[in-house]
């Protein structure tokens, strides 16, 4: 009886155990199941991603651009410029709205800034526009307007051979003394009459001492000077040469006597602070020689009218910057409209 008893007991345990095993196998199935549909939907629809760690993002983008690859048809052009080039041209460009801006001048204001990395940009513009990437006389350009009051005579700007301005001849007693006949044009002939008449009040004596000059003595002058033993760069630093000559245009007047002993005059300590509210300009001062071409010259003065005589003056610029940064836009403008 007792036998019978755990037989029976044995059977209900046994019975349990298969009961167990199934529903385990069944589970099991269901979830592997689940888990794979789920995985085969994902590429369905386009959503399989792999898992982003924290960071990765960082270091995809820290790849060095050397090492991107690229699908062959991909691969960027080995003709494109440069990094140094795309940098200096996009440093530029940030000054392409500045009025005095050349956009054809572009290759010369970046091999000038190769030459000047210390220039900023507003002054390799300024310079470039003059020409100052050239040598003095190399790439002249012929005057168009010899007769505009604001005309800019350089070594760059020649007027035409044959250009002559009309001209007043200046009463000999506000000439210094033995200069013979002296002519200036109508303009700076009428302002030089007023500057003489209200600095003769105050006791002091503005004569003219050399004025208009025809290009053959412009020319004359310059051989001269080179005949004489000096060399053509001292004799360019203070003689212009034929066409490049401001005095052929009749609105230069050098004052007095044209060497230094000028500026230990009265006359001078007046003029260099007054000239420009007649309209006259100091055209070639100290220490402007790399720009104008010319050494120090305090008795030549150039008539361009007081408003922009004033301006030069408080600006403490060359007439050569002030040209290509106001006038020359200016003048661009009027002829594009
Ligand atoms: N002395 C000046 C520069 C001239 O010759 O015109
Ligand atoms: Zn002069």
């Amino acid at each position: 009886m007792k036998k019978k008893s755990v037989r029976k007991k044995i059977h209900i345990i046994s019975g349990i155990n298969i009961i167990l095993l199934i529903i385990l196998i069944i589970c099991g199935s269901i979830y592997f199941q689940g888990n794979k549909g789920s995985k085969d939907n994902d590429k369905l629809y386009g959503n399989e991603t792999e898992e982003v760690l924290p960071g990765m993002d960082d270091e995809i983008n820290d790849i060095p651009h050397e090492q991107a690859s690229y699908p062959e048809e991909e691969q960027p052009s080995k003709d494109i410029v440069s990094n140094e080039e795309l940098t200096e041209s996009q440093e530029l460009a940030l000054y392409s709205d500045l009025p005095y801006f050349i956009g054809e001048n572009t290759e010369r204001y970046i091999n000038y800034k190769k030459q000047n990395p210390d220039y900023p940009y507003e002054k390799i513009i300024t310079y470039v526009n003059i020409g100052l990437d050239c040598e003095f006389y190399e790439n002249v350009n012929i005057i168009d307007d010899g007769h505009d009051i604001t005309v800019l005579v350089n070594k760059y700007n020649k007027l035409p051979d044959d250009f002559k301005p009309e001209l007043v001849q200046l009463d000999s007693a506000i000439c210094a003394p033995g200069v013979g006949p002296q002519y200036l044009q109508k303009q700076a002939f009428e302002a030089f009459v007023k500057m003489h008449e209200d600095a003769k009040k105050l006791g002091l004596n503005i004569t003219a001492y050399g004025t208009y000059r025809s290009i053959e003595t412009q020319h004359w002058i310059w051989n001269n000077a080179v005949n004489s033993g000096r060399t053509i760069e001292d004799v360019d630093s203070l003689n212009a040469r034929g066409g490049h000559s401001e005095h052929h245009t009749g609105l230069a007047v050098d004052v007095i006597i044209n060497n230094y002993s000028v500026e230990e005059t009265e006359e001078f300590q007046w003029y260099s602070k007054n000239a420009h509210k007649y309209g006259f300009i100091i055209r070639y001062p100290k220490d402007k020689e790399h720009i104008t071409g010319y050494k120090y010259e305090p008795w030549h003065l150039r008539y361009v009218g007081p408003e922009i005589a004033s301006e030069i003056y408080q600006s403490n610029i060359t007439y050569d910057e002030y040209y290509v940064q106001i006038l020359q836009p200016e003048i661009n403008l009027q002829n594009t409209q």
